[in-house]
């Protein structure tokens, strides 16, 4: 039986050592998450570490669920740019039941979930049977979803509704016409189509799995599914309209191409970079046409935006989907679920069940 003070499992992002104790040659990643079991010890700070939550100043979580996003997928797999101190506990993505809270806005038993707001990043998250965090990110979870689901919807999930409540926002509905999804079959995407197609848009998905995930896609709303090859070519900054508005989550020369393809008005939110941090353009689109690029930070969206989302996440999924779309799997499997989400190939979402 674990537990805080005699040790609990989790994913530990730490250096990596060759067998003589060197560190990792160059041409290999420097660190990487592993399955270890720690203690309460592990929470209390560094003298030279930035202020973190402990148990004696955050809020204690037994963790029932947590996922795997592309974010993790980076940590995990030891790629630079994610996790800001060593060793940390991975994972973006927490749901579960409050044990113990040093904020008096919250008590034992409590279920809440958390997104981004810095764990898995610079403070340890939620790849564990416990964390600590601060309390100002939290949100109580919506009666309307269990656990499993709230973290199969995660910070994928989170930002799919952040990114229709965007363009919303800009004016975008069912009736402006043509909503295109890129990153189609991952997290985002699939939650975006979902929740697009369940409110009445009539949704293309853009996939480079056009063809073995097509069907997955139709069933999940999309109208239309292209090869995103169709929109990975460089090519003028103004093309045909195609599109009143876009989810984006892969960036790069294909975020290029939707811009160039966006009616007059039309918006676009960009929240990823699976295809890369680029973004090869022009002004033309947006002094021409007037298109709006609309970015989506889902890691320090203030709270009350945090509650409004998952209030509509509550509303307005459709869960024998989100069933589908979602694979469960274990914290000894989340090394090999890292690697699969970095090359591309996990369609929907994993959860990860820290106690399986
Ligand atoms: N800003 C934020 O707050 C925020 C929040 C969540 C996620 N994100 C970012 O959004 C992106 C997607 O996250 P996710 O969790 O949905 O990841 P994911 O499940 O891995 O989905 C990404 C999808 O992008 C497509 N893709 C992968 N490599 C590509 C490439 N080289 N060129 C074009 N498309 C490619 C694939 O879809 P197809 O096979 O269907 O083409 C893949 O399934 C990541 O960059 C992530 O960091 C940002």
């Amino acid at each position: 039986m674990s537990s805080l003070a005699g040790g609990f499992r989790a994913i530990v992002v730490d250096q990596l050592a060759d067998a003589a104790g060197a560190s990792a040659p160059p041409a290999t990643p420097a660190q990487r998450g592993s399955l270890r079991t720690i203690d309460a010890s592990f929470f209390a700070p560094a003298p030279e570490a930035p202020a973190t939550a402990t148990p004696a100043t955050g809020v204690t979580i037994e963790v029932e669920y947590s996922g795997i996003n592309y974010k993790d997928g980076l940590a995990v797999t030891g790629r630079p740019g994610v996790v800001r101190r060593l060793p940390l506990i991975a994972g973006i993505d927490v749901v579960g039941t409050v044990r113990a809270s040093a904020d008096a806005r919250w008590s034992a038993g409590d279920t809440v979930l958390l997104n981004g707001a810095g764990i898995g990043e610079s403070a340890h998250g939620g790849l564990a049977e416990f964390a600590v965090v601060a309390p100002g990110s939290l949100v109580r979870l919506p009666d309307a979803i269990s656990s499993r689901r709230a973290a199969a919807l995660g910070t994928a999930g989170f930002t799919a509704m952040l990114s229709v409540m965007a363009l919303e926002k800009q004016g975008i509905g069912p009736r402006s016409g043509e909503i295109l999804v890129t990153g189609a079959a991952g997290g985002v995407g699939s939650v975006a189509i979902m929740l697009l197609a369940r409110a009445g848009y009539s949704v293309t998905a853009a996939s480079g799995r056009a063809e073995s995930e097509g069907d997955y896609l139709r069933e999940l709303g999309a109208n239309t599914v292209i090869d995103r090859a169709e929109l990975a070519e460089p090519g003028r900054p103004l093309q045909s309209t195609r599109w009143a508005g876009a989810v984006d989550s892969v960036g790069g020369p294909l975020l290029a191409t939707v811009l160039a393809q966006i009616s007059y008005g039309g918006s676009v939110t960009a929240c990823g970079l699976a295809a890369g941090a680029q973004l090869p353009t022009t002004v033309l689109p947006f002094i021409l046409r007037g298109v709006n690029l609309l970015g989506v930070n889902s890691v320090d969206a203030p709270l009350s935006l945090r509650e409004a989302a998952w209030m509509r996440l509550a509303a307005e999924t459709r869960f024998e989907l989100l069933d589908a779309l979602s694979t469960e799997i274990g914290l000894a499997a989340v090394p090999d679920a890292a690697d699969a989400i970095l090359a591309g190939t996990v369609r929907g979402r994993t959860i990860v069940n820290v106690h399986a």
